[in-house]
């Protein structure tokens, strides 16, 4: 019986059919979805961290009611994807408790610092340029309410990655030390970039199976290349150097290869040893406890409407 659930469900998943809550899922679609969606709502979650580092600091207002408005939408990105994954089974707190109990993990990109205002340049172009390539596809992954989720934070993701390069472009046409800090920006966050979409093919523990129910469209080094060829050009006309020297264009395949990417680094961030790993789950444990007045306030308040709609 369970063979024939899963041959229907294939077929159904086969066949472009969106899969809906309430629909039977193998136990191991269920599972793998809530991990990701829960990793992918944590990382949104943790990703207002380093650009919150610069909102009391923008140079100008227009620059900083931009910002404001980006960090706010990734909170709210957040919240979609928890509600996306309770869909599946999992409450919220179980989730957030995993969170800050060190046990979750979320974007590596997010344990790297923001020293200087270009770094706010180089996120919105390169971090925000990774999250919608490998985002997009996301927007017809075979689970209905992800897929649905997705839509609306591309394209909101979409002007976050405007919002970056349109920095970059500042800095980099600004004075010699605006484009030094636009370079140096750059220098930092390019590696770290690729690493966003996770371990090479052969070392991927979940794509073959994620691809074939149809959640994972494209392999993680498909998207990385579509990646780097997308960036390269946008940082040439930002007059800007990519910190690869074996970078080039093979005119024959008409892709850009590029160097070996640094997997110890990958996997000590993956550990927990990355340069701001302490300091993110530190700021998400204070968050939360700061907040718990509001989460008391809500619940006692949701409680008095339910006695008033008794009466
Ligand atoms: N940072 C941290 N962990 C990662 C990363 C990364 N950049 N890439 C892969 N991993 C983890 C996976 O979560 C998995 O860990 P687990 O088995 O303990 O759960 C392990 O490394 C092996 O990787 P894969 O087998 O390739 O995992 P998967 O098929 O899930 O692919 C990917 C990883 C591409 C990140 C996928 O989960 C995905 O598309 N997620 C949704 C998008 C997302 O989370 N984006 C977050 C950053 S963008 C933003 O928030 C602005």
């Amino acid at each position: 019986d369970e063979a024939r659930l899963q041959g229907r469900f294939q077929e159904r998943v086969d066949a472009e059919e969106k899969i809906e809550p309430r629909d039977w899922m193998p136990e191991g679609y269920r599972r793998t979805l809530v991990r990701q969606i829960s990793q992918h709502a944590h990382s949104e979650i943790v990703g207002m961290l380093p650009e919150g580092n610069w909102v009391t600091r923008a140079p100008t207002l227009r620059r900083k009611v931009a910002l404001l408005a980006k960090v706010q939408d990734e909170g709210g990105h957040g919240l979609y994807l928890y509600s996306a994954a309770e869909t599946l089974g999992v409450s919220r707190d179980e989730l957030v408790g995993q969170l800050l109990a060190g046990k979750a993990k979320y974007s590596s990109i997010f344990n790297y610092p923001t020293p200087t205002w270009a770094d706010i340049g180089a996120i919105g172009w390169l971090v925000d340029g990774a999250a919608i390539m490998n985002q997009v596809p996301l927007c017809r992954c075979s689970y209905g309410p992800y897929a649905r989720a997705m839509v609306r934070i591309c394209r909101e993701e979409s002007f976050h990655q405007r919002q970056g390069y349109e920095l970059m472009l500042a800095l980099a046409q600004g004075t010699p030390e605006q484009k030094r800090m636009a370079q140096d920006a750059l220098n930092r966050w390019w590696w770290p970039s690729l690493m966003m979409f996770g371990p090479s093919d052969e070392q991927s523990a979940h794509s073959s199976q994620n691809m074939a129910w149809k959640i994972k469209r494209f392999s993680n080094d498909e998207l990385r290349q579509r990646f780097v060829d997308a960036t390269v050009p946008q940082a040439e006309f930002l007059g800007l150097t990519i910190p690869d020297p074996e970078l080039r264009f093979n005119a024959g395949t008409g892709h850009y290869e590029f160097g070996a990417i640094d997997w110890t680094e990958f996997n000590e961030i993956l550990k927990g040893n990355g340069p701001c790993n302490r300091e993110r789950i530190e700021a998400r444990r204070k968050a939360w406890d700061d907040g718990a007045w509001v989460r008391e306030a809500a619940v006692a308040h949701a409680a008095k409407r339910q006695q008033c709609a008794l009466k």
